[in-house]
């Protein structure tokens, strides 16, 4: 890869020549998704630092099964793998909510501990659900800088899906540790809004 400016431009041109074979995947609130050949995709960004970061991420999380592989990226492009299956929440409106989704639930937020992350949270929407109930994850965000110590975000999800207390008696049997501070911060967090 070079690194002068024709370098740049080339990888732009790049990226657009990909582009050319996309078809549109979706959109969110920093960038837009095609879906590639090859089971990949591009996500190209607003801003770049933006895309800078998920990319610091992404590369930090590459040896999991639960997070895309990268292919390729330039200052406002990642190239990555396509993650079939379904979102969570309309995996679980749609055919409800069971033990196997409840156990890869709490083993997703184990491999966040061993990945080093300081946030062990994720939200509904950015878990796909596949074969046997195997969970991944689209869009990873501050999960090195923000410091938080439960899956808030995922069990306010989970409650708004009337599955909460299905899930913490799922956490209770296999990490009962565990359950004493989900279930404990996160009712404070639905009664009083304490965080
Ligand atoms: N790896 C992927 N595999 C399949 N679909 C994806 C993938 N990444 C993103 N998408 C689709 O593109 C949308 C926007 O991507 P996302 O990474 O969430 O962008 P943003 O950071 O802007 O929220 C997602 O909601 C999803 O529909
Ligand atoms: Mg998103």
């Amino acid at each position: 890869m070079d690194k002068d400016n024709s370098g740049y431009i080339d990888l732009d041109s790049r990226a657009e020549k990909m582009l050319r074979k996309g078809e549109f995947l979706g959109r969110g609130h920093n960038g837009i998704v095609y879906l590639l050949p090859n089971k990949k995709i591009i996500k190209i960004f607003k801003d770049k630092k933006v895309c800078n970061k998920e990319y610091d991420i992404l590369k930090k999380t590459e040896n999991s099964k639960y997070f895309p592989k990268t292919y390729a990226h330039g200052p406002y492009y990642i190239v990555r793998s396509y993650v079939g299956g379904e979102r969570l929440d309309k995996y679980i409106k749609k055919r409800g909510f069971n033990k196997e989704i409840a156990h890869n639930i709490i083993k997703l937020i184990k491999e966040f501990k061993r990945l080093e992350f300081k946030k062990l949270d994720i939200r509904c929407k950015d878990l796909y659900i596949g074969k046997q109930f195997s969970l991944r994850v689209i869009d990873p965000k501050n999960n090195y800088s923000e410091e938080v110590i439960y899956p808030r975000h995922l069990m306010k999800g989970l409650n708004k899906l009337g599955v909460l207390d299905e899930f913490l008696s799922a956490v209770n049997d296999e990490c009962p540790e565990a359950y004493k501070l989900w279930n404990f911060r996160m009712k404070q967090y639905l009664d009083k809004g304490i965080k």
